[in-house]
């Protein structure tokens, strides 16, 4: 069994958490919540969205949020954008990296981003030629790529063309996405393996919701087929506003923790990142699932 020396983590709390919060966190907060990420050595942050206010109202202040955080030398920071409307005040916010977000089942891209996946596809298409021009990374996302929480089991197949599709038309990664938390490590290589024999598993991401408590067990059975970017949010903030049901990211701490334990390095600091997690924890209404978290917080009481 060799899993990677070095793990990338991709720290989408502060889009992917608070998209999904019903109390409306200030943008403030999130400028504060933006810079701890920052401090606790994170290597890539995606920091908010700028999709429609209107279906997504917790992320209308995107472009205050980052006209506020504080850019640390070593931290990308990025964001989703659906379309040139969004690159467009991506580009005023002077980001250099952006998201897309397809689908791999039709009914989920329809209620996330109100077009099918072909419409989103040719959409994506444009998106990527200009932030290319703009000389900006883009990442692509692959949504229900284990289950759809409307059409149940997706396609290996509608990964897999969805993958390549973001990829030829420039996405530098793509995060192979968990939305709904179903994924299992008995399906994880057979999903990985198919995706990476079109695209090098280099530019392979994946991003567990841990709605079901298996995302660090798929973690494990992605590094050992050579994955080595995970997506996870602080404290295991999050969900899909567009995927019923849909609970956090396999929350950093405990990914962190695990990682520690196998040596293997992310440039994070556990210590650090509590700080973070405590922060946003403070300005929400609830407490915040990551395991790691509640135990040192018990500790600490
Ligand atoms: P639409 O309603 O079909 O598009 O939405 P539209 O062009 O008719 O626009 C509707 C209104 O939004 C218009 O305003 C536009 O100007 C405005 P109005 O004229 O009605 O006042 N608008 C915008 N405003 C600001 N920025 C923009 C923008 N675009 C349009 N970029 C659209 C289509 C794609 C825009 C919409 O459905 C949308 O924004 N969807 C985003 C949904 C979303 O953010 N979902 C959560 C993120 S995805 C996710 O969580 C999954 C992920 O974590 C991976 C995983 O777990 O699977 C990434
Ligand atoms: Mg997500």
């Amino acid at each position: 069994m060799r899993y990677p020396s070095r793990v990338s983590i991709v720290e989408v709390g502060p889009r992917d958490g608070l998209q999904n919060e019903a109390t409306g966190v200030s943008t403030a907060d999130k400028i504060a919540f933006v810079d701890l990420l920052s401090a606790a050595g994170h290597g890539t942050i995606e920091v908010s969205a700028f999709v429609s206010p209107r279906w997504v109202p917790q992320m209308a202040d995107a472009a205050d949020v980052f006209a506020a955080i504080s850019r640390h030398p070593g931290t990308r920071y990025s964001a989703l954008v659906p379309n040139l409307a969004g690159l467009e005040r991506a580009r005023q916010s002077g980001l250099t990296e952006i998201a897309v977000f397809a689908a791999a089942s039709e009914t989920f891209s329809r209620r996330n981003i109100n077009q099918g996946i072909e419409t989103s596809l040719d959409i994506y298409g444009q998106v990527c030629a200009r932030a290319l021009d703009l000389g900006m990374r883009v990442r692509g996302y692959v949504s229900t790529a284990f289950g759809c929480p409307f059409e149940g089991v997706v396609p290996i197949s509608k990964v897999v063309a969805v993958s390549e599709a973001l990829v030829k038309m420039g996405a530098a990664e793509i995060s192979v996405s968990d939305t709904i938390g179903i994924a299992h490590p008995g399906q994880v290589p057979g999903v990985v393996a198919a995706v990476a024999e079109r695209i090098s598993i280099e530019r392979v991401a994946l991003h567990f919701h841990d709605t079901r408590g298996a995302a660090l067990a798929n973690v494990l059975a992605a590094m050992e087929m050579g994955v080595s970017v995970f997506d996870a949010s602080a404290g295991g903030l999050g969900g899909c506003p567009y995927a019923p049901g849909a609970t956090g990211n396999v929350a950093t701490e405990d990914l962190i923790y695990m990682l520690d334990g196998l040596g293997i390095e992310t440039g994070v600091d556990l210590e650090a990142l509590l700080e973070a997690s405590r922060f946003i924890e403070s300005r929400i209404d609830h407490p915040l699932p990551s395991r790691f978290y509640r135990a040192t917080m018990a500790h600490h009481r």
